[in-house]
């Protein structure tokens, strides 16, 4: 997915669209007056925010294989639960970065409660004929535990734990009763997905967050299987933002 700004003249992209000389000096006329040099392909909310800037650049290319756009979502969406209660949870942490992103959100909206790091630092689990390029069990066996704190130190949050194990069987009790307000599931894989949905959802607060990543994605087709058997209900909001994200928001 593209993440840069266009440096293409007005000129440049008249000629490859072929608008016509008319449309094309009105434009150019415009982009004079108001001293613009070229047009962004789109609006891009985070250009303003220099410490997300600061984490994603920490994060980027080797601690996490999320996008700047799914990224910045999680930032933007922990923000909004700054005046609910409960923890914060991600399913599926591989080395860090998403995970880093969530916990320095948390930390910048002023939430005192924990965020989880989960994973088994062995790669995916309980792949079936369902998850398409994760039948086999084990792909992100390359995460440690080691690089997410490296991450999390680089970012300066300390308000976290890790959970190594298999969600929710293995680790879900460490959580004890703490009632969850976002979590982020991220694990590739049906029955990952729906396991870890039976457990937080009915632990998620009024008003809590749950986003999962890979929907829509065609590799993770059991991510896009589980969200749509659970994705309507009374109880809920769920929309598909296209960039891989589903988000359900719990309304009661
Ligand atoms: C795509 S990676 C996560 C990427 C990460 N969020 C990032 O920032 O790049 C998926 C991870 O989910 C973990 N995982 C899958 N199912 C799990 C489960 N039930 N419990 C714990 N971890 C799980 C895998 O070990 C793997 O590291």
């Amino acid at each position: 997915m593209p993440t840069q700004k266009s440096t293409e003249t007005h000129e440049e992209v008249a000629e490859e669209k072929e608008v016509s000389d008319q449309e094309s000096e009105e434009i150019t006329s415009a982009q004079k007056k108001f001293g613009i040099e070229s047009i962004p392909d789109r609006y891009e909310p985070w250009e303003d925010e220099g410490v997300f800037h600061f984490a994603y650049s920490i994060v980027q290319g080797w601690a996490t294989v999320v996008d700047i756009i799914r990224c910045w979502e999680l930032w933007d969406l922990v923000h909004q639960t700054a005046h609910l209660e409960g923890a914060l949870l991600e399913v599926g942490c591989w080395n860090g970065g998403s995970g880093g992103i969530i916990g320095l959100a948390a930390k910048k909206a002023g939430i005192r409660d924990t965020t989880f790091l989960c994973d088994t630092f062995s790669g995916t689990v309980k792949g079936n004929n369902v998850d398409a390029g994760y039948v086999d069990d084990g792909a992100f066996s390359s995460a440690s535990k080691k690089l997410v704190e490296r991450v999390l130190f680089g970012l300066q949050v300390s308000n976290y734990k890790i959970l190594e194990g298999i969600f929710p069987e293995e680790t879900g009790y460490l959580l004890g009763d703490s009632r969850i307000r976002f979590c982020h599931i991220d694990v590739d894989t049906y029955q990952s997905a729906a396991d870890t949905y039976e457990w937080v959802w009915p632990r998620l607060v009024v008003g809590g967050i749950l986003v999962y990543d890979d929907y829509g994605y065609l590799v993770t087709p059991g991510i896009s299987k589980h969200v749509n058997e659970i994705r309507h209900g009374e109880d809920r909001i769920s929309m598909y933002n296209l960039n891989e994200h589903a988000v359900l928001i719990k309304t009661k």
